[in-house]
C-alpha cells in the first residue's frame, strides 16, 4: 500500500466499538479514511447513522472492490474469522478488536498474512487505549524483555474496585460494567478470565513470539475470589488484582499465566482501578515501564482501531519479529509459585502437592494456607479450582528452581535439621 493511500473501509458491527469508530472517524477528518458499508446483524435496530450505510448481506463488503480496509468488531468469533479470512485472501487489509477470534485462530491468521502479504492489525484488542502490541513488534528486542504484568480486563478490575473499595455486592458491580458497555455479551467470558488469556495469547506472541492458545496457559478469574480473600489482603496491606504475568527464567524459557494476585500498595498495578488496564514492561537496561490507560469502553476501544486504520496508510504490518527473525519464546511450567488458597475444608485440599507451607489459619466457616507449590501441580488439572476453592498469588510469586534450594535449605536449618 502507497504512503497516505485513500482508505475506503467496510465495516462489520455497529455494537459499542463499531458506533464509537464511526463517531470518532468523524471528528478525524485530515485521516483521508471513510466508511462505505457498514454489516450488521440485526436490520431493525435504530441507529445514529444514514440507514443507506447499513446492509446485513457481508458480501455487499467483502466483494465491493473500491473497499480496500475491513474492520471487524464483531462479538462471534468464528464469523469473525470467516470474514478475516476472505478479506484477507482478497487482498483488503483488516483491523480487529477481535481478541477472542484471534487467540483462537492465532495459528492460522499467521499463516493468512504470511500467504497474503496484507496487513492484519488488532491493536484495540488487547488494552484498548494503550498501544502495547506495536509497542512489543517496534520498540522492545526479544533478548531484552525480562517481564510482563500487566491488567488486561477491564470488566474484572472494574468489578474488583466496586466490591472491594465501594462495598458493592458482585452482581450490582457486573451490571454497573454491563451497563457502562465494558463486559463482554457473555460476561462469563470476563469473570472465568477467559478475556484476559485471549489478550495474553495475542500479547505473547507480539513480545515472545509465542504461538499459544488459552489451553496452554493457566489461568482463572475472579469468580472464586471472596469477601474473606479481601479481608485476609487488607490484613496484609494487599490489594487484589487479576493479573497476566510473563517472565522470562534463568533457563531462557517463558513463565506465563492469568491468575488473581495479591499486590502490594507499591506495586504499580495497585494504583490501576476500574475499567483501567495497565502493563508494566520490564526490560534489560531500560528497567520499568508502566503504560496505563483505559482497557474498555466505546471511544478508548474505537481509539486503538482508528490508530491501526491510520497506520495503514504507511502500509504498516506486523513483521512478527520475535517469530520470523529472533528464536522464538517458549512457554514452561517448569518453575514454583507462591500461592494464597482459601477453601471450606482442609479434605478438599492436595496437601501433599506442595514443597512447603508457611502459614495455615482457620477462620471460622473459612480456612487459608499460603503454600509453595510447583506450577505443574495447578496445571495438570483444575483442583485449586474446585470445591469453592480460592487461589491468588502473593506478591512477587515466581520462585525458580535455584531459589527454591536455597530456601528449602534455609527453612531446614531454622528447623535445625
Ligand atoms: N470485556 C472487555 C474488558 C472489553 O472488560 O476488558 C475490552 O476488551
Amino acid at each position: 500500500m502507497t504512503s497516505h493511500k485513500e482508505l475506503t473501509i467496510g465495516l462489520f458491527g455497529f455494537g459499542v466499538v463499531g458506533e464509537g469508530l464511526y463517531k470518532v472517524l468523524k471528528q478525524t477528518s485530515t485521516l483521508n479514511a471513510s466508511i462505505k458499508k457498514i454489516c450488521i446483524k440485526k436490520e431493525n435496530k435504530k441507529r445514529d447513522a444514514p440507514a443507506e450505510l447499513f446492509t446485513t448481506d457481508k458480501n455487499d463488503l467483502l466483494n465491493d472492490d473500491s473497499i480496500n480496509v475491513i474492520v471487524e468488531v464483531i462479538n462471534e468469533s468464528e464469523a469473525a474469522f470467516e470474514i478475516v479470512s476472505v478479506a484477507l485472501k482478497k487482498g483488503k487489509a483488516v483491523v480487529s478488536a477481535s481478541k477472542k477470534m484471534i487467540a483462537e485462530h492465532l495459528a492460522e491468521l499467521l499463516k493468512l498474512q504470511e500467504e497474503t502479504h496484507t496487513p492484519f492489525l488488532c491493536e484495540s484488542s488487547a488494552c484498548a487505549s494503550i498501544p502495547v502490541i506495536r509497542n512489543l513488534e517496534e520498540y522492545y528486542d526479544n533478548d531484552l524483555l525480562h517481564s510482563l504484568r500487566a491488567v488486561v480486563n477491564g470488566s474484572t478490575n472494574f468489578i474488583l474496585t466496586k466490591m472491594f473499595e465501594d462495598k458493592i455486592d458482585f452482581r450490582d458491580a457486573l451490571m454497573q460494567a454491563q451497563q457502562l458497555g465494558f463486559a463482554e455479551a457473555d460476561p462469563a467470558l470476563d469473570v472465568e478470565g477467559w478475556d484476559a488469556v485471549h489478550k495474553w495469547v495475542i500479547i505473547l506472541c507480539h513480545a515472545y513470539g509465542i504461538v499459544s492458545s488459552s489451553k496452554e496457559i493457566l489461568f482463572t478469574g475472579i469468580q472464586n475470589i471472596n469477601a474473606g480473600d479481601a479481608n485476609v489482603g487488607r490484613e496484609k496491606n494487599y490489594e487484589i488484582r487479576l493479573v497476566a504475568q510473563a517472565k522470562k527464567l534463568l533457563n531462557g524459557k517463558i513463565a506465563a499465566f492469568v491468575l488473581p494476585q495479591f499486590v502490594q500498595p507499591n506495586d504499580l498495578l495497585a494504583f490501576v482501578k476500574n475499567e483501567n488496564n495497565a502493563v508494566i514492561i520490564e526490560s534489560g537496561f531500560a528497567d520499568k515501564q508502566f503504560f496505563y490507560g483505559k482497557g474498555a469502553g466505546s471511544f478508548p476501544t474505537a481509539t486503538a482501531v482508528l490508530s491501526d486504520i491510520s497506520a495503514l496508510r504507511y502500509g504498516y504490518r506486523y513483521e512478527y519479529k520475535k517469530l520470523y527473525h529472533q528464536t522464538p519464546g517458549i512457554l514452561t511450567t517448569d518453575f514454583y509459585v507462591r500461592i494464597y488458597l482459601s477453601f471450606d475444608e482442609w479434605n478438599t485440599i492436595p496437601r501433599e502437592k506442595f514443597e512447603w507451607i508457611e502459614e495455615w489459619h482457620s477462620i471460622v466457616g473459612r480456612k487459608y494456607l499460603v503454600g509453595v507449590i510447583h506450577f505443574g501441580q495447578l496445571s495438570q488439572n483444575n483442583w485449586w479450582k474446585e470445591n469453592n476453592t480460592s487461589l491468588i498469588l502473593t506478591p512477587d510469586p515466581i520462585i525458580e528452581d535455584i531459589e527454591l534450594r536455597k530456601l528449602k535449605k534455609t527453612s531446614l536449618k531454622l528447623a535445625g535439621v
